[in-house]
Order: structure tokens, then sequence, then C-alpha cells
């Protein structure tokens, strides 16, 4: 049963969202997020309503201008490596240019329970979730959540489907295993991942979008040509990427109130 993206509650944003995507202040996100995954992430922020986002791969900042206008109150933490292809800014959010493992969060959030890591880096989502879990963050999002073959980085859809994600030349390869997905599993409250609006027949990568080869929630709409569908949605279909969120376990969230507090 779905926590986060209840397809008759996504149903009912989707006007209010496509508003809101009219006036977004980048036109061109070759690279970035599409109407698609914006969507999805105004969906889940306006749902959870967390008081802190960490938002780790900015690029332009379609992605930082999407969560101040659905989070008009939230406290958000903006990394990029590459400042300079920021293009629109956020004059309330916090720039730092430090990757996620490597800030002290203390000096920032006083309740990391209360945080959500929105991530579009194409690191290890692995390693993010270990570095989560030691920070004690409630929960995090991965936009690029390829399945097994696919894509530029190990995701939690890999590792839940016990692929396999080579790196030629490279110590750092992971071999076709379950472990870190049975691992993983042990500090998720839940994992769920976004449904599509609709499925094109092919895949951003050519493939024939099968249920064996592509394990995909049912889409919004059955049919990609029922006129509910907006344009911005068909054309950007492809792009989807099973974006998924996942909550932690309270146990490993690090409350303010906790014994220990913000450390
Ligand atoms: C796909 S783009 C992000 C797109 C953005 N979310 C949007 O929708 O417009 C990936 C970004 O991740 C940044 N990046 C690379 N390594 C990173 C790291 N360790 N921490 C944070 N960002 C990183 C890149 O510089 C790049 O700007």
């Amino acid at each position: 049963m779905a926590v986060i993206f209840d397809e008759n509650a996504m149903r009912s944003e989707m006007a209010g969202f496509l508003e809101l995507y009219e006036r977004r202040p980048i036109q061109q996100n070759q690279g970035g997020m599409g109407p698609t995954h914006l969507f999805g992430l105004y969906t889940l922020l306006r749902k959870i309503k967390p008081k802190f986002v960490i938002e780790s791969g900015v690029y332009k900042g379609a992605g930082t201008w999407l969560i101040r206008s659905a989070l008009p109150e939230a406290e958000i933490f903006c990394l990029d490596p590459k400042p300079a292809s920021i293009s629109w800014k956020d004059p309330q959010s916090h720039y730092l240019e430090r990757d996620f493992a490597c800030v002290d969060w203390s000096r920032h959030i006083d309740d990391m329970s209360e945080c959500l890591l929105f991530c579009d880096d194409h690191q290890n989502a692995i390693r993010r979730i270990q570095e989560c879990l030691w920070f004690g963050v409630g929960y995090a999002v991965f936009e690029d959540n390829y399945p097994t073959g696919k894509g530029d980085c190990y995701t939690l859809k890999t590792a839940s489907e016990g692929g396999s994600f080579p790196i030629p030349d490279s110590f750092n390869s992971y071999e076709r295993s379950d472990y870190n997905w049975r691992c993983a599993k042990r500090f998720f409250e839940f994992y769920e991942e976004m449904p599509p609006i609709c499925i094109p027949e092919q895949t951003r990568w050519g493939d024939i979008w099968t249920q064996d080869k592509f394990h995909t929630r049912a889409p919004l709409f059955a049919d990609p040509r029922d006129p509910h569908v907006a344009a911005q949605f068909l054309k950007d279909a492809g792009a989807y990427t099973w974006l998924c969120i996942v909550k932690f376990r309270q146990q490993f969230q690090l409350h303010s109130s906790s014994a220990g507090g913000v450390i």
C-alpha cells in the first residue's frame, strides 16, 4: 500500500503543480529534472512537510526552486561542487560547497529527524544510506534510481534486484548480490517508488518496457493517449527513473529531544 505516492492524492495535486510548472524560472533543464520528477518531488514534499531539506546536486537550480515553492517555510541547504552551473538561486537557502558526508550538520540543523535528504548527485545510494544513518536523517529521496545494468551510479533499485554494478578496472565494483539490500532494509520503515504518470513503449535507453525487465508500479494513467495526461508529462515520460523515498526507522533518526540530542 502506498504511504507517500498515493495515486488519488497525486491526481489531485496535478493541476496545481502544472500551474506552478508554467511559472518555472528555468525553461530548459536538459541534464536536470523534467516535469515528471519535479511533480514526484512536489507531491512528496507537500505530504511530508520536512522542516529541513538538503539538496545534493543543484545543477541550474530547478530542484531548489521546486523545493522552495512546495515548502515556503523550510530551511534548505544546497550542495554542489560546481556552483558556477547554478543560474537560479533562492535568497533564503544556504549554499555549501561540500559533499553531504563532509558537513558538520550540528551547526545548521537542530533536529535531523525532521530533515529530508534529496539526492540528484549520481553518487552511490548505498553509501548515502550509510551516511544518512550516521547523521540520523529522517528521509532520503533518490532521483536517479536506475534498474540493474542502467545508469551511472549504484542505486537502491539495483541493490533491491540483487544486481551488479560493474565499474571497469575498478576496485569499487559491486558483484551480483542482494546482500546490500538485505542490510539496508533493516534500517527502513519503508521504501517506496513513485509511480510513472504514463509508460511509453520504450525506456529512455530504447528497450521495450516489460515488467520482468523493468519492474514498475502501475502508472497513474494506463493509456498514454488518455486526454488527462498533460502534454508536458507525455513528452517527458521516458525520463522517469523510478524516483524513490526511504523513511528511516525512528530509532535510527537523531531527534533533538532524544538522549544526546544534537551532538
Ligand atoms: C543531474 S544534476 C542535478 C540536477 C538538478 N537536481 C535539477 O533537476 O536541475 C547533478 C549535479 O550533481 C552535482 N554533483 C556531483 N557530485 C556531487 C556531490 N558529491 N555532491 C553534490 N552534488 C554533486 C553535479 O555537479 C551536478 O550539478
